[in-house]
């Protein structure tokens, strides 16, 4: 018997990037889109192109360069708003505009402050509007499991009649549990009579820590579309984790009998990339991706492990992508060993590209002896987050002089947008501090720094760190990485990072 095929929904881009302290420039968006590609989801909601300028500069460039996924823009139930969103995906190969209006009393009485029917015919006309730019629309009642059954019902029916092709069940509050959100598919199977012409997805939202059940109740209940988050990004408690829900599917087979056109072994790559550009860890606990996720730390399961994998494993962490963590390379090995390495990693460099990470490799290779997997993944890594911010500012050097009876005093020399070299030196309350305020007297860009994380990458006194941080100008949150084996030279490239990520977005001053 042939299994149906569940569309898998991403939205990190859209409502993933929502999560407060995350703002993305159109490059970063444009890599995450890439990799999205590769993972194989059929659809990517690539922003909300009325919502400003920018949003709608990352939708369209998106739309024109990725072309296997169906590519969406979000719009609300406002002729404007639709119109943005056409202006957005029209470029791509398989546009879809997505409108969405609250449906709940409470959202309608509160929120929009107009009457259920005002509502009804404002969800058709927006419809129709998208309808008549595209064959493919997809309609969201917002706060749906809050919302009157009957009148839910007769909004869908509306609004499949005026031309939707997906009706999107949200649990925006994260409200409902798996029991009563698989009841409530079932009886909008029962009572929509033109169900059977449109698809039927779920946007699940964490609250109570219920997404990812909520979706696999509702996929076990025949939605045919669901939609999330990778590392379960989004607004509050965040979506759906879109890794977690594609490997329960094909974990237990045996429930769901439906397939996707996910590519499982780019799982870790995607998460480890939206990871490094939103700057959200991701938790060790983490299912799926998280560092401890295929880590057996008692003694009784290691020996279980050892005997047979299947006793403590029901995934096989190399079917999501999971790098290995034994020695792969040296500092006596060449350009060959480390290109080939990457390939196998899944990084195809051209020879320009790779001279520049071999340089990078030795330095580290000669610093820290032994380079594993993990140690090329944070490199490149580095790299990309480099490469994806412009450099209007270059960090050159830093030096600190620090100690228990010193003022930690830290000189840094930068290369300006015109090429020229400027230093200037400053004192902190410690050493990272004291760099910060000389990058400051350089730069003068006014922030505030709000969160500063040091992470190893490996284990190990010579293992990597990995600083993240996040600034704030003009009420607006800016993330910067670095990693080094010294973290003050680690943290310095992460404010560099931060600063110029800000510069880019909203000027020098
Ligand atoms: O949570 C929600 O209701 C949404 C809709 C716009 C789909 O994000
Ligand atoms: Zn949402």
């Amino acid at each position: 018997m042939s299994q149906d095929k569940v569309t898998i929904f991403d939205t990190t881009l859209r409502d993933g990037e929502q999560s407060a302290g995350i703002g993305l420039t159109t490059q970063e968006k444009l890599e995450i889109a890439r990799q999205l590609e590769r993972l194989g989801v059929d659809v990517i909601e690539a922003g909300f192109a009325a919502s400003s300028p920018g949003d709608l500069e990352a939708v369209q460039k998106i739309a024109a360069e990725i072309r296997k996924p169906i590519i969406t823009s979000l719009a609300r139930c406002y002729i404007p708003d639709v119109d943005a969103a056409w202006e957005g995906v029209k470029g791509a190969e398989k546009p879809r505009i997505h409108v969405f209006i609250s449906s709940s009393d409470n959202h309608i009485t509160n929120l929009l402050r107009k009457n259920p029917e005002e509502v009804m015919d404002t969800s058709v006309a927006s419809v129709e509007r998208a309808k008549s730019y595209c064959d493919d629309v997809e309609f969201s009642p917002m706060d749906a499991t809050r919302t009157d059954p009957e009148y839910l019902f007769k909004m869908l029916e509306a609004v499949i009649d005026a031309g939707a092709t997906t009706v999107n069940i949200a649990d925006t509050v994260g409200y409902t549990i798996p029991s009563e959100f698989a009841q409530r598919i079932e009886d909008i199977k029962q009572n929509v009579p033109n169900i059977d012409k449109a698809v039927i997805s779920v946007h699940c939202h964490n609250d109570l820590g219920l997404s990812v059940s909520n979706s696999l109740a509702a996929v076990r209940a025949g939605v045919r579309q669901v939609e999330g988050c990778i590392n379960g990004l989004g607004e509050r408690a965040g979506n759906a984790a879109l890794e977690e829900i594609i490997m329960a599917i094909e974990t237990r087979d045996d429930l769901f009998n439906v397939t996707t056109n996910i590519d499982t072994t780019q799982i870790y790559r995607t998460s480890r990339l939206v990871s490094d550009i939103t700057g959200f860890p991701v938790q060790p606990n983490k299912a799926i991706v998280g560092a401890n996720a295929f880590r057996h730390a008692s003694g009784i399961h290691q020996d279980g492990v050892i005997k047979d994998k299947s006793t403590y494993e029901i995934i096989d962490p190399r079917s999501v992508g999971w790098p290995s963590n034994s020695l792969v390379l040296g500092k006596l090995s060449g350009r060959a060993g480390l290109r080939s390495r990457l390939e196998e990693l899944g990084y195809q460099l051209e020879q320009e590209e790779l001279n520049e990470v071999f340089d990078a490799f030795k330095n580290l290779a000669d610093r820290k002896r032994e380079v594993t997997d993990q140690d090329l993944e944070s490199l490149m890594s580095s790299r990309r987050r480099i490469a994806d911010v412009p450099t209007i500012y270059e960090l050159e050097h830093v030096q600190v002089s620090t100690g228990d009876h010193e003022v930690p005093t830290a000189t840094v020399k930068l290369i300006d947008p015109d090429g020229q070299t400027i230093v200037d030196a400053a004192t902190g309350t410690g050493p990272v501090d004291a760099v910060y305020q000389a990058i400051n007297r350089l730069i003068g860009v006014d922030n505030k720094l709000t969160e500063f994380r040091v992470d190893a990458v490996t284990e190990g006194i010579d293992a990597l760190g990995d600083v993240t941080i996040r600034i704030e100008r003009d009420g607006d949150a800016f993330v910067g990485r670095g990693s080094d084996t010294d973290i003050i030279v680690a943290s310095a490239k992460a404010y560099m990072n931060a600063l110029n990520r800000a510069m880019a977005m909203q000027g020098p001053q």
